[in-house]
Formats: C-alpha cells, structure tokens, sequence
C-alpha cells in the first residue's frame, strides 16, 4: 500500500503527540516527535553550557549531537536518546520547557534538525509532529493537520501530564510557559510555527483523544 507522510503542527499542548502516538499504530507507522530533538538539543547546550550567541559553539556542539528514537516495549512509545543516554524523562522537564523555544530559534539548530527530520521520514510512512512539519520539513505532506485549543485547556493537560510523572507545577508557570513558547516560535524569522495553506485545522478543545484521531485518519485514509 501506498506510504504517506503525515504532519501535524500546532501550538504547546493541544494534544498533538498523543494524537500522533495512535494515529502511527494505527496505521503501522513511524511515530516522529520533533520537539523531543528541539528538547535533546536544549539540554546539551545547558549541559555543555553553550552560548545560545555564539554559532562557532553552536555548530561545534551540534556535531556532538547524536539523537535516536528507540522503542521501549515496557513504556510502548518510542524514547529519545541523546549521544546514547536515554533522555526521555528529563526532557520534559520544567527547565527545559523553559529554554527549548530559545534554542529553536537559532538557524544552525533548526537546519541540523530539519535535515535529520527529512532523512527519518524519507521513506515516509511517518506522523510527525512539531511546528514547522507541514511548512519547511514536509512541504509536500500528503496530509497536514494544524492543531489548536485554548490556552486553559492546553495549561490543564500538561499540567495532568506533569503531574502523571509526578511533578507539581503550579498552573499559572504552565500557561505562561506555554504562551512564551507560542509567541517564540510564531515569531521567529526561520520556519515560524504557521498553519501551512493546505492544512485542515482541528481545534481540539472540545474534543476527545478518540476523536482528533480520527478526524486524522479520515485525512489519512482518503489520500491512500
Ligand atoms: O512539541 P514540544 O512542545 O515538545 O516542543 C518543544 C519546543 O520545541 C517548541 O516549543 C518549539 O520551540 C520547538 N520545536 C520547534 N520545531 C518543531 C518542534 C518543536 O521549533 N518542529
């Protein structure tokens, strides 16, 4: 059977990676989440303390970089892996949801990531979820989903989120994390988080997981 691409865009926490996760297993898919190479990236820079104004650095530190995706059968999702170190837990933390859209502004990341990005999906066969998928990653998707809800109901799942790993985050450091993050990467001069023109726009906040998957796999069943 035909192998298509599928990108689904959108702001922080409106369900896009649970979304992307069933969609791929449902369609025996590759499941692709960008922003947990724009996250692995983050905590190598703090952890090398690399200045975010110095691409001398940058580009050094990138080619240090090693991120893979391996699948954990006891977790059943695929995991992160920074220079071989299992980073799944620690990337989804509060300093580094802090520090992400800073770092995905700088052309050199965006460029090294979008490359990797297109070599992972060049088989297609993949859901990929981020900011930039439908625009300058897969231009030519054959399906692209912009994701959106409003920003309290974004801030009440990923605080859920949090808590299910059992970190407690007060819910006003959430929404204004998640709006710094929204204006960042909306603003940016390379690849800004935008809705791509052929995207179909799915506002999940009143909708059910069940739902948004199938809203995208209806897009997904009619392109095969
Ligand atoms: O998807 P997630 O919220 O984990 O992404 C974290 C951050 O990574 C985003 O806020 C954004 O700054 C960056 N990102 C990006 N381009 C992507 C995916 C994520 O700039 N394709």
């Amino acid at each position: 059977m035909k192998k298509i691409v599928i990108a689904l865009d959108g702001y922080s926490s409106c369900g896009k990676s649970t979304t992307a996760k069933l969609v791929a297993a449902e369609l025996g898919y590759a499941y692709i989440d960008t922003g947990a190479m724009y996250r692995a990236v983050t905590l190598h820079f703090l952890n090398h303390h690399i200045s975010l104004t110095n691409p001398r650095e940058i580009k050094e530190a990138l080619h240090e970089i090693e991120i893979e995706f391996h699948y954990n059968p006891k977790t059943k999702r695929n995991e992160v892996y920074l220079n071989g170190l299992n980073v799944e837990d620690e990337i989804r933390k509060m300093y580094i949801s802090d520090m992400v859209s800073e770092v995905s502004v700088i052309p050199e990341v965006r460029r090294a990531m979008v490359a990797q990005q297109q070599k992972m999906g060049r088989k297609r066969g993949v859901v990929m979820d981020g900011r930039d998928i439908g625009t300058a990653v897969f231009p030519d998707a054959e399906v692209k989903i912009f994701m959106t809800a409003d920003v309290d109901t974004r801030t009440r799942r990923r605080q859920d989120e949090l808590l299910a790993k059992k970190q407690l985050v007060n819910f006003d450091e959430i929404r204004e994390n998640l709006l710094k993050r929204d204006h960042i990467d909306s603003t940016r001069a390379e690849s800004p988080l935008r809705q791509a023109e052929d995207a179909h726009l799915l506002d999940t906040s009143h909708m059910t997981i069940d739902e948004q998957v199938e809203f995208v796999i209806e897009h997904a069943t009619a392109q095969l």
